[in-house]
């Protein structure tokens, strides 16, 4: 067995948490490493479903520990609900879950600082999740937020929010934000939190480290996707956070040593939420029948999903960027009506073939997708459960994927639920799954 990382390869919503959690029962623990209630994982299990944001999928099976690591940003508010959601349901959230003392804390004002600049006019919007996601990373960058850690501690909380919350008045007073912030009132609830949440936190670095001294596998569950990754996504229409393979250790405190493997989640078409450059869209109709085949509507903002189809040469970059040792295809049932199955294979500008992602937004916009059009299987993969069942037209889809992207497709999801999901023998990722 081995330590994994499995993180989305697209802009996200690729189905990351359907498989974490199908993985997680190989595992002793599944750690969060960045992001923060931003993310929706949703997880079917029999006629129950349960919509993740910021606790591991991994905490749906029974003795696997759920850890939150130092690169996740907490909304205080956000995790206890979702704690008793998890509860009411007979997950033992105590039992499993544990907090980085050294993950960011979110607090209201964050989301007013989100708001102030998604409504600039000079700018356009990024189409955030609103959740106080990117300000509380700023926070953190400019060495001034306030850590778990610090939320916990009886004598240093409230001398530093003070701090903070001076900052964000004189900041609301420039901005002539009309909305009135009880900023006593938000001190007296985050105290009530810590009662609660003190007892989750710890020093999760030593935790998992100490855990993979004693021979046990750890699963990394990215959120979002590569492609809104701060550093190599489509900058400024991205989170603030390192969603891919990097990010795994330095948001949980693991050295690249200790990994084994990464694999990248990836849909047989491609989705994106949110503002930015998309090559593949698909515009009018067709998109339309994608968005209701797939039920691709946002798990936590419920805003319809742009659709397109999959983009060999982002595939191809976002395997670069994380090194992937095999690629999951989610969704393929998603495809199962369509006569023919356009591919993007290749980009050009200005009738020039590029080979490089643009780095910038102006030239991405200019991006004229090359395609190849592949036939499409017309029969119905849902309900298939061994790789010899699945159409020949199908298998052709994947192998083609699987030459063009020149990463192997190591396993093939054709439904939401844990049993629709087929891991092809003798792959890397059957090996590394052990
Ligand atoms: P995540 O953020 O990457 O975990 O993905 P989301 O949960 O936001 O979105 C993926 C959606 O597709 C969820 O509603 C899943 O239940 C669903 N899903 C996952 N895999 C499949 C699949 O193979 N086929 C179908 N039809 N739905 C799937
Ligand atoms: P999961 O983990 C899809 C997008 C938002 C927006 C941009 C920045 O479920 O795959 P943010 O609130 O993070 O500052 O928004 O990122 N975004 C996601 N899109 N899936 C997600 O998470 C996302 N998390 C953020 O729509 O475009
Ligand atoms: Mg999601």
């Amino acid at each position: 067995m081995a330590n994994l990382i499995v993180l989305g390869a697209q802009w996200g919503d690729e189905g990351k948490g359907k498989i974490v959690d199908l993985f997680s029962d190989r595992f002793d623990m599944v750690v969060r490493y960045q992001g923060g209630h931003n993310a929706g994982h949703t997880v079917y299990i029999g006629e129950k479903k349960f919509v993740l944001k910021l606790i591991p999928s991994g905490i749906l099976r029974p003795g696997v520990k759920a850890v939150i690591g130092n690169g996740v940003v907490v909304d205080p508010a956000a995790l206890m609900q979702e704690i008793e959601a998890m509860e009411a349901a007979g997950v033992d959230v105590r039992g499993q879950l544990l907090i980085s003392n050294r993950a960011h804390v979110i607090f209201p004002f964050h989301r007013m600082v989100e708001k102030v600049s998604e409504s600039r006019e000079d700018r356009v919007a990024i189409g955030t999740t609103a959740r106080g996601i990117g300000p509380c990373y700023e926070d953190k960058i400019g060495r001034r937020g306030i850590r778990m850690a610090d939320l916990v501690s009886p004598q240093g909380f409230e001398r530093l929010y003070r701090i903070l919350s001076e900052d964000k008045m004189t900041l609301a007073s420039a901005f002539r934000v009309s909305e009135t912030i009880d900023f006593d009132k938000i001190l007296e609830q985050y105290k009530q939190y810590t009662e609660k949440l003190r007892p989750l936190v710890c020093d999760t670095a030593t935790f998992v480290n100490s855990a993979i001294r004693a021979g046990k596998n750890v699963l990394f569950e990215g959120a979002q996707g590569t492609m809104l990754d701060i550093d190599h996504g489509t900058y400024p229409f991205v989170t603030s956070s390192n969603a891919s393979a990097g990010g795994a250790c330095s948001g949980s405190g693991v050295a690249p040593t200790k990994i084994h493997g990464i694999i990248g989640v990836s849909k047989a078409y491609i989705t994106r939420v949110g503002a930015g450059p998309f090559p593949s869209e698909i515009e009018g109709p067709q998109g339309d029948q994608i968005r209701q085949a797939g039920n691709e509507f946002g798990s936590v903002t419920g805003r319809p999903r742009r659709c397109g189809w999959f983009d060999v040469p982002l595939l191809k970059y976002t395997a670069t960027i994380n090194g992937f040792d095999s690629m999951i295809i989610t969704k393929l049932d998603v495809l199962d009506d369509l006569t023919e199955i356009p591919v993007c294979v290749g980009y050009k500008v200005n009738g020039v073939t590029v080979t490089d992602m643009p780095a910038t937004n102006e030239e991405a916009a200019k991006i004229e997708p090359v395609y190849e059009v592949l036939p499409g299987w017309n029969t119905k993969t849902k309900g298939i459960t061994s790789l010899d069942q699945i159409p020949s037209k199908a298998m052709d889809y994947l192998k083609f994927l699987e030459s063009q992207t020149g990463v192997e497709v190591g396993c093939v999801s054709n439904g939401p639920e844990r049993n629709e999901t087929i891991i092809v023998p003798g792959s890397t990722l059957a090996r590394l799954l052990g």
